[in-house]
């Protein structure tokens, strides 16, 4: 499996997404993926699957040093104390002595960050986690914290897809030896599977548009893909994206869809995102 080297971290750069999965049908999906291969999980507390995920991981023949394994800490629960207790209940759910990766989930908008990423290294330091990092962080916050944090942070978990030009975020993480890794990686599917240039593409190499799409993300310098899906089959097709290479011109082709600057992921509590 090819993996993102990220500040000491060396990250699986396809990981199983595991969002809106529940109770036995994510215990069976996460035993299913790491039985196809898959060596990255990811998931968070806000997720409320983290005992159906550790489920699945028990019933997995892998040894847990051989995957690497994402939690987050909800925005709620970024206060001194709150998040070191988040990350202690996340590994009971989870069954595990540590997770590789305890990301902020979201920033604060009343926290403050310094407190937030005290704690995240606290954590971090009683053996809670082996790397930490954040999510949805834009390219101000990042910067700050990462000038706070004692330990390297390794990554910032976003948004991205083709529909989505994130540039700005790519740089500032790739400045910082960080990698990006991109949620919602397919844009779910849809729209962008089913119109060109990603369905002539996929007919041109004989691949899916999702192999397509998540081999556009593998392929670029940092980036990391985590996608979901509740089909075995796609769950392997989604893994199989090692054995071809786009061309120039499609990598071009694909990232020219950037500008429609369609994202999926905007709440109430989502900062003021940065705009390439
Ligand atoms: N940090 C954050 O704030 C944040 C936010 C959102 C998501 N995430 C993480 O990112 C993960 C992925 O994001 P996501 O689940 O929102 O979106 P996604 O992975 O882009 O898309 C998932 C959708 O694509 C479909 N799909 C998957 N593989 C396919 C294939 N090969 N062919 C056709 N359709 C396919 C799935 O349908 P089927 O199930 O029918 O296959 C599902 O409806 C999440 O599960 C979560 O772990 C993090």
């Amino acid at each position: 499996m090819q993996t993102v080297e990220a500040n000491g971290a060396n990250i699986p750069a396809i990981g199983f997404g595991t969002w809106t999965l529940k109770g036995d049908q994510a215990s069976t999906l996460v035993e299913h993926a790491l039985a196809a291969g898959y060596r990255h999980i990811d998931t968070a507390a806000m997720y409320d699957n983290e005992e159906a995920v550790g489920r699945g991981i028990k019933a997995s023949s892998v040894p847990r040093d051989e995957f690497f394994l994402t939690t987050k800490v909800w925005h709620a629960d970024l206060a001194e104390g709150d998040l070191q207790q988040s990350a202690q209940s996340s590994l009971k759910r989870l069954g595990v002595d540590a997770v590789d990766l305890l990301l902020v989930h979201w920033p604060s908008k009343t926290i403050p960050l310094e407190e937030t990423i005290g704690a995240l290294n606290d954590a971090a330091s009683r053996g809670l986690t082996r790397h930490i990092g954040v999510s949805n962080f834009t390219v101000s916050q990042l910067k700050e914290a990462v000038k706070i944090s004692e330990r390297p942070l390794i990554c910032n978990q976003v948004e991205y897809h083709p529909m989505l030009n994130q540039e700005l975020v790519l740089g500032a993480c790739r400045a910082q030896g960080m990698a990006v890794v991109s949620y919602c990686p397919l844009f779910r599917g849809g729209e962008l599977f089913a119109n060109d240039p990603v369905a002539a593409i996929a007919e041109q190499y004989n691949k899916t548009p999702a192999q397509i799409v998540l081999r556009w993300q593998v392929q670029q310098d940092s980036v990391i893909a985590i996608p979901r899906s509740t089909n075995t089959g796609r769950i392997v097709e989604n893994l199989d994206v090692f054995d071809f290479v786009l061309a120039d011109e499609d990598m071009k082709a694909i990232s020219g869809l950037g500008k429609n600057n369609k994202r999926l992921c905007d709440f109430e509590f989502s900062p003021k995102w940065d705009v390439a």
